[in-house]
């Protein structure tokens, strides 16, 4: 259908078919008090407040598509009124009053209420208590702040794929519940904190963030998360001339995660609890003494002469890697395992257009959880197959059409031979099973590499091999690989963030900045290059890498 004319406001408006009202009213900057209405989320039309007037009907702006011959009007008394009646009832229904409520100040409720000039409650105020959730870990939901505008439920459902938000009984007993009327605490929530982040009111507190701070009291700083390989979009809330984080919100114009997050993302990334490691520390007869960076560097020009190999992980930022690399030459290896037989060819993206999905040795709501949430929201919502191959317990295979052992893996092949495009997921794949899986025209593959900046180690060429010198210099998060490594007769020097036992064996200790405390690039899992802001001074004695390792490098230039 072409084009077509309506009115607006007594205006003639050329439109788009297949518009709503309110796209369109808001395409010509004419405001449309909304509350059930959230720009990412299908259009509900439960709570009334966005009416409109066509041809002296009210009609809700945000469900209604344009047609030919409209005849819109925005202000005239009846949609005033009735937008304020609808407002007068909500502020009845539960318990709103704002002065005990922690969103007060940054609630769309409460904004609609000043907007509307509300200044008394014009019906009695519904006494009746509902219940306050307090069983979840990080999110505290209180019915009685609820609207029951169904956000909660959309985002679960249809952005985070999780479906474990819904709602029972009717009319003012309605209540949002989480599965079969569980506590959330005891829900199959997987902590992804969508829905906190769309409420509009006090209904759904994150635990971790009340009372810390408003929104307008916070620098707004869009970065990535650096937690895993996926690299999700995040809008990081930093009190403003203070040094905490308040919140951290999906970036819902995130090309990588569009708006979803996990919990490590929203939550962990906040209660960082691992012991750090402070200080530079020498060991000599007596045990560790504290040295300065003078002496570090030092020891360290004198050790770069030598017999020297260096281990990374993945942990590392691109800067860091690259002067590590410019320092120690090819003397660079990875700690872990960083190649995988079948490389990615389809983007995060791509998972909403297939038709299927293989996962194979994941538990995608544990480790990628906003992997998870791109193939639970098309398997359960868009009823696409799902095969998971995986021995060990999985929380996918409720919703799994057949679950697989990787011994079967030849089984769960033939079950998608009819699909057309099939996105294989994985972490590791064995030689052998990468040639069957190679062999399906069908099949599009997502490689999953366990560190965030995987891809990194891999641009730079860095091999995943053990090689002994006598000073072996580790910079890495994750220490766990040197356990078994052979370190006997070696000058061991570590940098690395947090507290570790193999530390014991270290000759030389430095504890370096982490997470938000230092910045830089890292490609994510499809080889996007994505950024990482300094947004907080560390409370620890550390070093930032880069610094020292561009310290280093100069030194390393003078020597040679
Ligand atoms: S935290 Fe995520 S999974 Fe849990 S109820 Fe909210 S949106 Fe659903
Ligand atoms: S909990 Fe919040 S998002 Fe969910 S229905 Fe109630 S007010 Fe809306
Ligand atoms: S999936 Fe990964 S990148 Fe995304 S929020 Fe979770 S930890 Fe962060
Ligand atoms: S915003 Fe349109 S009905 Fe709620």
């Amino acid at each position: 259908m072409d084009k077509f004319k309506i009115k607006i406001n007594g205006n003639e408006v050329e439109v788009s078919p297949g518009k709503t009202v309110l796209q369109v009213l808001n395409e010509l900057g004419i405001h449309v008090p909304v509350l059930c209405h959230f720009e990412h989320l299908s259009p509900q039309g439960s709570c009334r407040l966005c009416v409109v007037e066509d041809r002296g009907v009210l009609k809700t702006a945000c469900t209604t598509p344009v047609e030919p011959n409209m005849d819109i009007q925005t202000d005239t008394p009846n949609v005033v009124n009735s937008r304020k009646l609808v407002l007068q009832l909500l502020f009845s229904e539960r318990n709103h009053y704002c002065m005990y409520c922690e969103v007060t100040g940054e609630c769309e409720l409460q904004d609609l209420g000043y907007e509307f000039g509300l200044d008394h409650f014009e019906f009695p105020t519904y006494e009746r208590k509902f219940p306050v959730d307090n069983s979840h870990d990080y999110i505290l939901m209180d019915h009685n702040r609820c609207v029951l505008c169904r956000r909660c439920v959309r985002a679960c459902s249809e952005v985070a794929g999780h479906y474990v938000l819904g709602e029972m009984e009717r009319g003012i007993d309605t209540m949002i519940i989480a599965d079969m009327d569980v506590p959330l605490g005891k829900s199959s929530c997987v902590s992804c904190g969508l829905c906190a982040q769309v409420c509009p009111t006090g209904a759904i507190l994150d635990k971790r963030s009340a009372y810390l701070g408003r929104e307008v009291q916070s620098d707004i700083i869009y970065a990535n998360c650096d937690q895993c390989s996926v690299g999700c979009g995040i809008e990081i809330y930093k009190k403003k001339g203070a040094n905490f984080i308040v919140k951290i919100y999906g970036d819902w114009n995130s090309d990588v995660s569009q708006g979803v997050l996990c919990k490590n993302g929203r939550y962990l990334a906040l209660y960082d609890e691992k012991e750090r490691v402070s200080g530079i520390r020498l060991r000599d007869d007596f045990g560790f003494r504290r040295i300065s960076r003078e002496i570090l560097k030092e020891i360290l020009k004198n050790k770069l002469s030598d017999d020297v190999v260096a281990y990374v992980d993945g942990s590392l930022l691109n800067e860091e890697l690259e002067l590590v690399k410019e320092i120690f030459k090819d003397k660079v290896y990875s700690l872990y395992p960083n190649n995988s037989p079948i490389e990615s060819n389809i983007s995060i993206k791509d998972l909403d257009n297939m038709d299927a999905y293989l996962v194979i040795g994941v538990d995608l709501n544990k480790e990628f959880g906003t992997i998870g949430s791109f193939v639970k929201r098309n398997v359960i919502g868009n009823k696409k197959k799902l095969v998971l191959v995986d021995e060990k317990e999985n929380s996918l295979n409720k919703i799994a059409d057949h679950t697989y052992n990787r011994k079967d893996l030849d089984l769960a092949i033939s079950s998608l031979k009819n699909e057309n495009n099939v996105a294989v997921i994985f972490k590791d794949l064995k030689d052998e099973e990468a040639k069957i899986l190679k062999a399906n025209d069908n099949f599009k593959f997502l490689w999953l590499p366990k560190e965030t900046n995987t891809v990194g180690l891999n641009k730079l060429n860095i091999p995943h091999e053990e090689k002994h010198a006598k000073n072996v210099f580790v910079f890495a998060k994750n220490l766990d690989g040197l356990n078994n490594m052979n370190l006997n007769n070696t000058f061991l020097v570590i940098f690395t963030p947090y507290n570790h036992e193999v530390l014991n064996k270290a000759n030389l200790v430095v504890g370096i900045s982490n997470g938000f405390e230092k910045e830089g690039t890292f490609y994510n899992l499809e080889g996007k290059k994505l950024v990482r802001q300094k947004v907080l001074r560390s409370n620890y004695d550390v070093v930032d890498l880069r610094e020292i390792l561009l310290d280093i490098s100069g030194k390393v230039e003078k020597i040679m």
